[in-house]
C-alpha cells in the first residue's frame, strides 16, 4: 500500500531574522504543499534469519529532472545529485545523528509551493521526507531534525521557523512561536482579513549574505548577551555601527511580533499593518535584506485600497512580499501586469496518509 507524506510551505506575517537568536516569529503554514507518494522498503529477511540492512532511497520529481538515488546510511548529503536530493539525504543524515533509523523508500515528489520564492519549499521537502523516512517524534524534534538537514545539505545556517511551521501549522491560524522555548501559540486570523503573497524574484539563500547576518547577530550577542532579552539601551552600547544596526532590527522585530499578535487578536488590522511596514523598513534599512524591487513592490501594494500592511517575508535578498488586506480587496487586478500575487490560507501542518 502506497503512502502520502504531505508538508506545507509557510509565509511569515512578521518576525524575520529573529529565529536564529531564539527570538519571536509569527508565520502560518499555507495551503500549498510538497507531497511524496512513496512505498516504504520492507527489510528483506536473510538466509540466516537476520534482516538485510541494504536500504536506500529512490525518488523522482514532477518539478525537477533526474532521479535521486542513495543508500542508507548516507555520509555526504551535500554531494547528492541532482541537488534537490540533498535535502532528502540531509534528513536521513540528521536522523542518524540522533540515533534514529530512517527507513528506505521509493517514491515521487511534487509540489505547488513556488520553488526558491521564500515560501519554504526546502523546509516542506525536508518535513515530507522525514515523514516518508518514518520519523516518530514530537513536532519540535521533527523540526529540529529538518533544520539540521538544511545545515547538512546547504551552507545556510537557518533557524527553526520554517520547519516548525510546516510541522505544526493550524488551519485558519497563524503561529506565535518563541524560537527559544519552541512554544507554539496558534492565533486565529480574523475572517475579515486576507493574506496574499507576491513573488518578486526567485533566489536561493545558498550563497547569499544570510550566513553573514547570522554571524553579525552572534557578534552582537558576544557583546551584549542574548538579543531575545536585550533592550534598546543595550543595543546602543554596541561599538560597531553595522553590528549595532543588525541588533537594532532584531530587538525591535521581537517587540513588533508581540505587538502584532496583540493587534491581530484585538482585530486591529490598522495597527497590524503599521507594524508590518515598520518591520519592512527595519529589514530594508537596518538589516539590509530587502532589494529595490521588493521595496518598490511594498510601496505599490501599500497604495491599493483595502491593504493594511505589506512587507518582505522570509530570508529576503529576493523572494516574496506578504500583504495583509481586507477579505474583499482586489489585489491581483491593479498590479498583475507588473507583479503576480496569490492569496494563501492558513493550513494544517504536515500529515501522513495511506492510499489504496
Ligand atoms: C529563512 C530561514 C529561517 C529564517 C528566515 C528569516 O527562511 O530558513 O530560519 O531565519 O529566513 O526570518
Amino acid at each position: 500500500m502506497s503512502r502520502v507524506a504531505r508538508a506545507p510551505g509557510r509565509v511569515n506575517l512578521i518576525g524575520d531574522h529573529t529565529d536564529y537568536t531564539g527570538g519571536l516569529v509569527f508565520p502560518m503554514a499555507i495551503d500549498r504543499a510538497t507531497t511524496i507518494v512513496f512505498d516504504a522498503e520492507t527489510a528483506t529477511p536473510m538466509r540466516d534469519g537476520s534482516a538485510d540492512d541494504l536500504r536506500g532511497v529512490t525518488l523522482t520529481s514532477d518539478n525537477f529532472d533526474g532521479v535521486v538515488s542513495f543508500t542508507l546510511p548516507v555520509n555526504s548529503p551535500e554531494k547528492v545529485t541532482p541537488s534537490w536530493g540533498r535535502y532528502v539525504a540531509g534528513v536521513a543524515a540528521a536522523m542518524a545523528e540522533r540515533g534514529m533509523t530512517p527507513r528506505g523508500f521509493s517514491g515521487r515528489v511534487s509540489t505547488d509551493v513556488p520553488i526558491g520564492g521564500g515560501l519554504s519549499s526546502s523546509a516542506a521537502l525536508e518535513v515530507a521526507a522525514a515523514l516518508a523516512f518514518g520519523i516518530d517524534a514530537d513536532s519540535s524534534t521533527i523540526a529540529a531534525v529538518c533544520r539540521r538537514a538544511e545545515h547538512l545539505a546547504t551552507s545556510v545556517p537557518c533557524g527553526i521557523m520554517d520547519q516548525l511551521t510546516s510541522v505544526a501549522g493550524v488551519r485558519d491560524h497563524a503561529l506565535l512561536i518563541d524560537c527559544h522555548t519552541l512554544d507554539v501559540t496558534p492565533i486565529r486570523l480574523p475572517d475579515s482579513l486576507a493574506v496574499w503573497v507576491v513573488e518578486i524574484s526567485t533566489r536561493t539563500l545558498d550563497g547569499s549574505e544570510y550566513p553573514a547576518r547570522v554571524a553579525q547577530c552572534a557578534a552582537a550577542e558576544r557583546e551584549i548577551g542574548p538579543l531575545r532579552s536585550a533592550d534598546d539601551a543595550a543595543v546602543d552600547r554596541i561599538n560597531d555601527p553595522l553590528v549595532r544596526s543588525r541588533a537594532r532590527h532584531v530587538v525591535g522585530e521581537n517587540q513588533r511580533v508581540r505587538d502584532f499578535a496583540a493587534a491581530l487578536s484585538a482585530g486591529d488590522a490598522r495597527e497590524a499593518g503599521r507594524l508590518m511596514y515598520a518591520s519592512h523598513f527595519s529589514l530594508s534599512r537596518d538589516f539590509e535584506t530587502s532589494t529595490k524591487k521588493m521595496d518598490d513592490a511594498v510601496d505599490a501594494y501599500s497604495r491599493v485600497p483595502g491593504v493594511h500592511g505589506v512587507r518582505m517575508t522570509g530570508g529576503g535578498f529576493g523572494g516574496c512580499i506578504v500583504v495583509l488586506a481586507d477579505d474583499d480587496a482586489e489585489l491581483s487586478a491593479p498590479l498583475c501586469a507588473e507583479f503576480g500575487g496569490i492569496r494563501v490560507r492558513a493550513a494544517d501542518g504536515a500529515s501522513l496518509s495511506s492510499i489504496a
